[in-house]
């Protein structure tokens, strides 16, 4: 092991193999890794793995391991987690966002669905490693959902945190169906957050939330992916939602890292959304104040978040990528999940709310009509079969469904259904 945890506040290590996911002074950690010193592959050596029979080489995330973390492959507990689309927008997706070269980089085509799955690989892994039985996470869904799949695989014991009642049913049954111990928290995802973090250390769970150094790494596998899936050709952007903001601040790093050792000679600039109703990242970066928690609220439950875990790691990376953040409205996701769904790709709410604010930028002219951008859709469109179906029944409370695909009630007659078929047609 050549790694170590750094705390970028106060430039202090910490052994790697110490069960630690905070400094001594309450700042999130980073590995470090040594790229200096170690024999790094060439992105040609990159491309050859994929086509490896070697589970851990085609993994997408363990193909890019001295990037990430070069485990030894006895520990490595994979499912073959990456290796997800990287999609021309079609057409008219592309119009109505108003760019020609939009790319939609799939991570609900992930095991379990959701871009969570890169990073629960590498942390689940790590357990395994430091010979951890128990991991937990408090989660708004997509996280609960891969721990619980990758513990079941590695044999561990999985608690999950999730707020009551504010868990889309995609998610909720993935973490029962795998076998999780699945606690239903009577308050918000930051209060199931605080708890998670505050019961691990004295009942000798593993903490796989983000706030674990480790999930970092593996997230860090999105922004490989995508330059390689271009040839290893640089975008202009990347557009990512944000919500704990874990993963903007993974995608920097790894490709501002790739870009310090000569792989590639410049890093996309980095956007990240937030929905209106949770924030906080957003309202810091207009005001040029700090970060301060506030209660989230909006339909993306993914992303309902206010006090987030990463802001530190994700404003550096910001900072680093020339970045920038803005926030959409609940309407505004709903409107780009109906294009993206329409589109026949498909995505979860939170996912779209890249979509969103990149139509959001190309409007206000802070992205160019020609720019070269990739948006990452975070999770399947399945993960939230209620809001779809709720939306499509026009039933959302308090919001319009102007792309409303109802079905059609029709007596089991052929009459009533060429009438209905006619009808349509608009004949
Ligand atoms: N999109 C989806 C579908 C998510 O599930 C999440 C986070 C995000 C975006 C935001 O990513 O937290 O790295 O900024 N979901 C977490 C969970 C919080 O518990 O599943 P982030």
């Amino acid at each position: 092991m050549d790694w170590t945890l750094h705390c970028d506040v106060c430039d202090v290590d910490w052994p790697a193999d110490e069960v630690r996911y905070r400094c001594s002074c309450g700042g999130t950690l980073d590995v470090k890794h040594p790229f200096g010193d170690r024999a790094l592959p060439s992105l040609d050596a990159l491309d050859a793995r994929r086509a490896s029979r070697n589970a851990v080489d085609r993994s997408g995330v363990w193909r890019f391991r001295e990037w990430i973390l070069p485990l030894d492959e006895a520990h490595i507990v994979t499912r073959g987690e990456g290796n997800t689309h990287l999609y021309r927008a079609p057409e008219r997706l592309a119009q109505w966002v108003g760019l020609e070269n939009l790319w939609l980089k799939h991570e609900g085509e992930n095991p379990t669905g959701s871009f969570k799955d890169r990073g629960m690989t590498a942390g689940v892994s790590v357990a395994r490693w430091l010979g951890m039985q128990d991991v937990a996470c408090a989660s708004t869904g997509n996280t609960s959902a891969s721990l619980a799949s990758y513990a079941a695989i590695a044999g561990m014991r999985a608690w999950v945190f999730v707020p009551e009642g504010r868990v889309a049913f995609g998610k909720l049954a993935q973490a029962l169906a795998y076998g999780a111990t699945t606690l239903s928290v009577r308050g918000d995802f930051d209060d199931a957050m605080r708890l998670v973090q505050d019961v691990c250390a004295d009942e000798g769970i593993y903490l796989l939330n983000s706030v674990n150094p480790y999930r970092i790494e593996g997230q860090k596998a999105i922004g490989l992916e995508i330059l390689q899936d271009l040839g290893w050709r640089v975008p202009d952007w990347i557009f990512v939602p944000g919500g704990n903001l874990g993963n903007n601040a993974a995608i920097a790093r790894a490709l501002l890292d790739l870009r310090d050792h000569g792989f590639v000679d410049r890093v996309p600039q980095i956007s990240v959304v937030q929905a209106a109703g949770a924030n906080p990242l957003a309202r810091a970066w207009r005001s040029g104040a700090a970060i301060e928690a506030l209660r989230a609220d909006t339909l993306a439950t993914a992303i309902r978040i206010g006090d987030p875990v990463s802001a530190h790691r994700s404003l550096r990376g910001l900072r680093q990528t020339n970045g920038r953040v803005d926030d959409v409205t609940d309407d505004e996701i709903l409107d780009a999940k109906a294009h993206v769904d329409a589109a026949g790709i498909g995505a979860e709410p939170a996912s779209c709310a890249s979509v969103a604010g990149l139509r959001k930028a190309v409007l206000a002219g802070e992205v160019d009509r020609d720019a070269e951008v990739v948006c990452v859709l975070t999770g399947h469109v399945l993960k939230d079969p209620g809001l779809v179906v709720d939306y499509h029944m026009s039933q959302l409370d308090g919001h319009p469904t102007p792309f409303a695909n109802a079905p059609i009630p029709v007596d089991a007659t052929p009459s009533a259904v060429r009438d209905a078929i006619r009808r349509a047609r608009g004949a």
